[in-house]
Order: structure tokens, then C-alpha cells, then sequence
């Protein structure tokens, strides 16, 4: 982990969407798709944590000019203020953070699944899968078409796309989860990555479980510290063998993590959740769970 003043490089909007790339060399040298940095809130704003953005895309050159770019939507004065930085500004970040996707050892058909600007790690982690020789499909979708994250760059990274909105505006009429079957089968994925709104994740995983897919996901959760200290973001996730659950640390355990062993009622849920034991279904060795690899 790093801390740096690093230099804006470019801020601009794309459609109802705003990038900001920085020269951030040493945390762009070790980020890895998945993982996320934290940014401090300059003086004299009202928020005093610094704000987590998932890295949507690490230039490594060198070391000297290594770039990072983060995507986001500015839905309130938490991150509205980001959209305002202008090149030659500096921003205090520590990265890169949480843990990384994993590469499939052996299996090659990757299905990158992305909801909203959630999606945005999914074009990282399509840059490095193809660099493994892996095959990469995407479904991309989003409420309305402006919603949709860089379509046409999904499709330069990809062998084939699908594109949903819920209004029919561009694409196909519905929701990434209603042509998740169809590419499943279609390209024969051996391997699911989602990202995107907990819900979407949680019927991705749940498809993936209930098909014996292996699948990867990079949840969202609240963050406090962003270091592992405050307990503030966990998720509730099955152990290996079945045998009872944790609360694991979406900052430094995940953001990434096994969608077949979430348990994502308990975590949606809440203490309302009667029983604490997991449901059937749980103690399926992660689906796939030997087959990863840690990423880099
Ligand atoms: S945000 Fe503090 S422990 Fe995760």
C-alpha cells in the first residue's frame, strides 16, 4: 500500500459518467484489476474520510508515468467535488487496496458481467485475461442507454457483447441477468466476473452457484478507514468446508470475492436473518474454488 500526491493528468465527462486519470507510477506499477484506492477529500469540504474509487484502468510504464484513471457517477457532494479537479491539481491517494480477481488457472472462457459504471474494474480485467490468452465475452447493461459504461470499448476487448437496458434504449430490453443464461451457454463461460449494484451480483452468483460456474465478484459495501480497522464494511461469507461463516472485510478481504460463498440473504437482510446457520447449498467448496489463482 502507497501513499502518494499524484498529479491530475486529465478530468473529463463521458456521457453522465466522469473519469479522472492521475500519475500515480508506483500504486499503477502493483494495482491489479478489482482493487481500489482511496482518495482524501481536499481541505475545507465537509467530509473528512478520504472516498474509495475502484481502479478502472493502470497504465504500467516503467515506473516513471505509470497512469491510474477512476470512473465514477457523481451522485451527491461526497464525490461531486471529484468532477471539479482540473489537470496539474493534486490529489492524496493510498493504493492500491483490497484484494484483486483471480486469474483462472486453467480454464479459458471468461464471461465479464457489468451493471451501471460498476462495471468499470471489468475493462481492466479484460485487458489482463486477454493478455493470458484467455477468451473474453461481456454483458454490459444499465437502466437506460446513457447508463450503459463505454459499450463500444467493451466490445474492442471482447470476442462477443451483450448489451442490456431495462427501457429497450439500447440493446436488448431487461437486465444483464436475463441474457446471463443464453452467454453462459453461448460462450461456453467457464468463469463468471461481475461488477456492478449488490442486487445484480447476488442473482449473477446465485445463477453461477446453481450452474456449477465458478464466479467472481466485487461487491459494494459502506467503507469507514478503507484499511481493515473499523468493521464497518463486512459481509457475511461461508467458509470453505461449510463449517460456519465470517464477516469478512470488504476492504481488505474482498472487495473481491467468491459469489457462491456469499451469503447473501443474511448479508441483505441483516441480523433479521433467523437462523444462523447457511442454507443448503453453501458447502460447495467455493464452486470452482481451487481453480484461482491470485492475480499479477
Ligand atoms: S472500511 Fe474499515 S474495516 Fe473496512
Amino acid at each position: 500500500m502507497i501513499r502518494q500526491k499524484c498529479e491530475v493528468l486529465s478530468s473529463r465527462s463521458s456521457g453522465i459518467y466522469h473519469t479522472v486519470t492521475l500519475v500515480a507510477p508506483e500504486i499503477a506499477e502493483r494495482a491489479r484489476p478489482g482493487q481500489f484506492v482511496e482518495i482524501a477529500v481536499p481541505e475545507g469540504r465537509d467530509f473528512l474520510l478520504r472516498r474509495p474509487f475502484s481502479i478502472h484502468e493502470a497504465s504500467r510504464r516503467g515506473g516513471w508515468a505509470g497512469t491510474l484513471e477512476i470512473a465514477f457517477y457523481a451522485a451527491g457532494p461526497g464525490t461531486s467535488w471529484l468532477t471539479e479537479v482540473q489537470p496539474h491539481d493534486f490529489l492524496d491517494i493510498i493504493g492500491p487496496l483490497g484484494k484483486p480477481f483471480p486469474y483462472p488457472r486453467n480454464l479459458t472462457n471468461c464471461l465479464l458481467v457489468g451493471g451501471g459504471y460498476g462495471a468499470a474494474p471489468l475493462y481492466f480485467l479484460a485487458k489482463e485475461l486477454n493478455a493470458r490468452r484467455k477468451r473474453v465475452d461481456m454483458v454490459v447493461g444499465a437502466r437506460t442507454q446513457d447508463r450503459v459504461f463505454k459499450p463500444v470499448e467493451a466490445k474492442r476487448l471482447s470476442v462477443s457483447i451483450a448489451i442490456t437496458t431495462e427501457d429497450g434504449s439500447l440493446g436488448d430490453r431487461g437486465r444483464v441477468t436475463d441474457v446471463l443464461p443464453g452467454m453462459v451457454s453461448r460462450t461456453n463461460a467457464e468463469v463468471v466476473y461481475a461488477c456492478g449494484p449488490n442486487p445484480m451480483l447476488r442473482a449473477v452468483a446465485e445463477y453461477c452457484r446453481d450452474h456449477g460456474v465458478p464466479c467472481q465478484v466485487a461487491v459494494e459495501e459502506l467503507m469507514g478507514c478503507g484499511l481493515g480497522v473499523c468493521w464497518t464494511c463486512v459481509v457475511p461469507v461461508v467458509r470453505r468446508d461449510g463449517s460456519g461463516w465470517d464477516n469478512m472485510r470488504t476492504c481488505v478481504d474482498g472487495p473481491v470475492l467468491n459469489g457462491a460463498r456469499i451469503w447473501w440473504e443474511k448479508w441483505f437482510r441483516g441480523p433479521t436473518v433467523p437462523t444462523q446457520t447457511p442454507p443448503h447449498g453453501f458447502t460447495l467448496e467455493g464452486v470452482g474454488g481451487e481453480t484461482w489463482h491470485e492475480g499479477g
